[in-house]
């Protein structure tokens, strides 16, 4: 069920659809949310997932549907090592997916329950997050896990930091939620803030990238010396050092390292269907790691950022559902560029094969923000 979202005027709004990449890992919900011997359910790539952790700790992603008649599992039974259907009452182990019983099943029968699978993704936990493996239709049941990339995660440079995490739905697809991210022009007019940056704070900013793989990094640089939080990093009185990388399918990595104090971030933008999406964003730092409230002071502030993002983009999705013709503009767009270049490789190359990369070196690019 594609969500809709209504705007302050009532509008309700569907936009328009982006193509979706498959094979990789994306975040399905938070694994505070899955409780002992229940079943929580999460919609990623337009799949209905229902979600658990098993009496052993182990965390599962099963499509939300009975490979018998499809009734929805979540309508069903968890005991902590079964989901049982609701309907029939067949049971399956959640990670596997594998049918363990059948319980109208006589001696007269022949069936072999435990040939038949419902359908189970590959899922982990981490910092959190759990992760949910989507591959591509007629992969099979599980795609080797040899042949997975790696689940992603947060970058820590030491066991003694705060975490926090935030997340707002968006109504336009993951390629707009995206673009929107790796935007820098919109932070003067869309984040405007005491604490952030005035547009009369607008001042010509090259930045250097350079192509990583299914990705491109803006080269570690000192960051704005116009925001405040970093302003704020500079009371060490270090040289402070930024790098952030875009890799696909949805993942921008913010490190910020000054001296022994560090900042890391991972926001990820994922489709819930074709033309909805999440913005995720976890962060880890021990910067100011003695300060009492300073978690939930920047979890306020991150969720206002957030909120500025979202806000925004609701009021594009309502332009949007229109299909306007868009365009991208050199140099401040050229990031979302690169992304829109990288995507289409990724979706040409076949599996396993190194997809070509839009850059063939480092790029100096320039722009006001
Ligand atoms: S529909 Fe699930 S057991 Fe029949
Ligand atoms: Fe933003």
């Amino acid at each position: 069920m594609p969500f809709v979202t209504t705007t302050e005027s009532g509008v309700s709004i569907q936009g328009p659809t982006a193509t979706l990449i498959y094979d990789d890992w994306y975040p399905a919900l938070r694994t505070d949310q899955l409780r002992p011997g229940k079943l929580a359910t999460a919609m990623l790539l337009d799949i209905p997932l229902v979600l658990g952790r098993r009496a052993d700790g182990r965390v599962f992603a099963m499509r939300d549907s009975c490979p018998h008649r499809g009734i929805p599992l979540r309508y069903g039974w968890f005991d902590g090592n079964h989901v049982t259907c609701r309907y029939h009452g067949w049971e399956f182990e959640p990670c596997s997916g594998q049918c363990a019983l059948i319980p109208s099943l006589s001696s007269h029968d022949h069936l072999d329950a435990t040939r038949i699978y419902a359908t189970a993704f590959p899922c982990e936990e981490r910092d959190g997050h759990a992760w949910v493996f989507i591959p591509s239709a007629g992969t099979g049941r599980k795609a080797e896990s040899a042949d997975r990339r790696p689940v992603p995660e947060l970058a820590k440079f030491g066991p003694r930091h705060r975490t926090a995490h935030l997340a707002a739905d968006l109504p336009c697809n993951v390629d707009h939620g995206i673009i929107g991210l790796m935007d820098p022009a919109h932070g003067p007019f869309a984040h405007q803030a005491w604490w952030w940056r005035s547009r009369s704070s607008i001042r010509e900013k090259p930045k250097r990238f350079e192509p990583i793989p299914e990705g491109f990094r803006m080269s570690a640089h000192a960051p704005s010396g116009n925001s405040a939080p970093y302003k704020l990093l500079g009371v060490y009185g270090q040289p402070i050092e930024t790098t952030i990388d875009f890799v696909l399918p949805n993942r921008r990595t913010e490190i910020i390292r000054c001296g022994p104090k560090w900042f890391s971030s991972l926001t990820t933008v994922t489709p819930v269907t074709a033309s909805t999406c999440r913005v995720d964003v976890i962060a880890a730092w021990n910067v100011f790691y003695y300060v009492p409230f300073v978690t939930p002071i920047a979890k306020f502030f991150g969720a206002k950022f957030v909120r500025q993002d979202q806000v925004t983009m609701i009021q594009q999705a309502e332009g949007l559902r229109h299909n306007p013709s868009l365009m991208l503009i050199d140099d401040a767009d050229k990031p979302a560029k690169w992304y829109f270049a990288l995507k289409q490789a990724r979706l040409e190359t076949t599996p396993g094969a190194l997809s070509k990369h839009p850059m063939d070196g480092h790029v100096d690019l320039h722009w006001r923000s």
